[in-house]
């Protein structure tokens, strides 16, 4: 049973509220909040504070997908506001390995993320370190946009990499996955599904969370 996490980028931000209650009483597992710089992606999106009104709305678990730049900068802070889960992207962060021991050393746990064209050979030297790694399925800045089929290669890759080293580590599907590609994407080896307009966009949210959670 895959590991599902609504991205709130598609929420109703005139009634977060109403989302957040939708969220907590569903088979959600995890909230996947997308925080966005306008430098490291082309868009813009909220911080911690947004965050740490949240907080007081849920206790399910925080995965935060930091799509910044200089993300050791704000590590404290995300973990002030109440994230568990803290993910950073390999193409922002030339010590990639400090950042990692920074996130668990504040007792979150640590995530990378990679964007399409990134090889996920690169992770070789790192993967014994993290929680988990996020695979961006579409390049990051936007909601709604199509699954790149591509990222089934990099699962089995990915999986391969940590079955053979013997590590838990989650493999995260970030982005255009829906109901028809869920099934393909677990079955090559992810454990945590990401959806936004899925989710947010269907006529009843609630059971297309338990439809994810069934596959
Ligand atoms: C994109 C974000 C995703 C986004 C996915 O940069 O990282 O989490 O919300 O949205 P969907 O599921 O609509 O593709
Ligand atoms: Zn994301």
């Amino acid at each position: 049973m895959p590991i599902v996490a609504p991205s709130l980028l598609s929420a109703n931000y005139l009634n977060l509220e109403a989302d957040c209650k939708m969220l907590n009483e569903s088979e959600a597992d995890w909230y996947h909040l997308d925080v966005m710089d306008g430098r490291f992606v082309p868009n813009i999106t909220f911080g911690p504070m947004v965050i740490d009104f949240l907080r007081k709305a849920s206790n399910k678990v925080f995965d935060v997908h930091l799509m910044i730049e200089e993300p050791e900068k704000y590590t404290e802070a995300f973990k002030k506001a109440g994230a568990d889960n803290l993910t950073v992207h390999i193409e922002a962060c030339t010590h990639l390995h400090r950042n990692i021991q920074q996130i668990k050393s504040l007792g979150m746990k640590a995530g990378v993320a990679v964007n399409p064209h990134t090889p996920v050979s690169l992770l070789k030297d790192i993967i014994a370190d993290i929680d988990l790694v996020c695979l961006m399925s579409v390049n990051p800045g936007f909601g709604g946009q199509s699954f790149i089929p591509q990222t089934l290669v990099k699962i089995r890759e990915l999986r391969n990499m940590i079955d053979e080293k013997g590590l838990n580590v989650d493999i995260e599907i970030d982005g255009g996955v829906t109901l028809e590609n869920a099934k393909s994407i677990v079955d090559a080896g992810a454990t945590v599904l990401v959806a936004g307009n899925t989710v947010f966009r269907a006529p009843n949210p609630t059971e297309m969370i338990s439809l994810l959670k069934k596959i």
